[in-house]
């Protein structure tokens, strides 16, 4: 009797440990086991460190290709040391409502989220489609919540910028013509898609996002308490059809490194370098170096993956880590993610070497 239940508790120890199996290294590509032991759900996803946890905002994919439009909402994760992650739910649920914007079935794509420290709250901003419209609503949205982890209160989608020019417009882009988006969308707001938020130095927020047609990004600063956008924006990488903004600021310069456009298709990524948040950005052509051997693609595809964030790591400086997704639109549930460490040469540039595994070490003084 005693030896059965030994053996018992022995292998519910074993089983346990085996699924909370502490993680010490990130493997790129591979799945991520949350404390659950399930595939982290978390796409095209952002990151707040807050008050000693790092939480992970992103896409709660599911199966199918249903599963690329939102049936459930933005989920949140919780980790100390980035290796490993606590399912903390999700944070803002689709609505059952048909009247909402937000209902199940719409489009909810790379939730960010910021804190205030004036007001108190986290805000959340995402990428809006409203259902049944494909890609054609493109606004931007906003959520609050008191609590990091949410439940977030949705408020409203818009397209930004109504009646505004940008600090550095030019006489051209006032000019009508049948290619210049920018002029057609002045009345309405500007198109917001492929989207990020940059908090910089002395707590102003920024709001990056694919405008015009994805033709040219919009930088725009936000209001003091992160809810709205002030008016005040300026138009990067001009016609240059650049998406998936991630950004980070290194010796105050802006480092901004995005995707091309070929939807959930990788692509070959690139940067763009400014010593002004609003620009002009100077490109600096693609970080990515080496090979992904789990699917043989290179830097002229970003290793299969597609930028959503970067991250800088706590308590280290100089160390930031470039988050990118693997997609899956067959299956969206089976995305996964790439983080790869962001090293800077001897000019300052930006390098991405793939790597199989890797851990913060290599963050460390050499
Ligand atoms: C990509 C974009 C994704 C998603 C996808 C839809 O270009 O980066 O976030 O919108 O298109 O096809």
């Amino acid at each position: 009797m005693r030896n059965t239940f030994s053996l018992a508790i022995l292998t519910v120890t074993l089983s346990i440990s085996s699924v909370f199996a502490e993680r010490t290294a990130f493997e790129p590509t591979k799945p991520w086991p949350d404390n659950n032991g399930v595939h982290i759900n978390a796409h095209g996803g952002g990151i707040l460190f807050h008050q000693g946890l790092y939480y992970w905002f992103g896409e709660h994919k599911t199966q199918g290709r249903r599963g690329n439009t939102a049936q459930v909402g933005v989920h949140c994760y919780s980790s100390t040391d980035l290796y490993n992650w606590k399912d903390e739910a999700v944070a803002l649920h689709v609505s059952d409502d048909p009247e909402s914007e937000i209902v199940r079935g719409c489009v909810i794509e790379r939730p960010k989220v910021i804190y205030n420290p004036k007001t108190k709250k986290f805000v959340m901003w995402f990428h809006l489609e409203l259902r049944g419209q494909g890609y054609t609503a493109a606004r931007t949205a906003v959520a609050v919540s008191d609590t990091v982890t949410g439940p977030y209160t949705y408020l409203r989608s818009f397209r930004p910028n109504a009646g505004k020019h940008p600090v550095n417009v030019r006489p051209r882009d006032l000019r009508p013509g049948a290619e210049n988006y920018f002029h057609r969308d002045i009345e309405s707001g500007q198109m917001a898609r492929d989207m990020t938020l940059f908090v910089d130095e002395g707590g102003k927020a920024y709001h990056i996002a694919a405008a015009e047609e994805n033709y040219t990004l919009h930088i725009s600063l936000l209001t003091d308490d992160f809810l709205d956008f002030t008016g005040i924006f300026s138009r990067v990488l001009i016609r240059m059809h650049r998406e998936a903004p991630a950004i980070c600021k290194r010796n105050g310069r802006y480092y901004l490194l995005t995707s091309g456009c070929t939807g959930w298709a990788p692509n070959e990524a690139s940067y763009a370098v400014a010593d002004d948040i609003f620009g002009p950005y100077e490109p600096m052509g693609n970080p990515c170096r080496s090979v992904n051997p789990d699917n043989g693609m290179g830097p002229e595809l970003t290793f299969g993956g597609q930028s959503t964030f970067i991250l800088p790591v706590e308590g280290k400086s100089d160390a930031f880590i470039a988050m990118f997704d693997v997609w899956q639109p067959r299956n969206p549930i089976d995305g996964t993610y790439i983080w790869l460490p962001i090293e800077f040469d001897a000019d300052d540039r930006m390098v991405i070497v793939y790597r199989e595994k890797w851990d913060l070490s290599v963050f460390d003084p050499q």
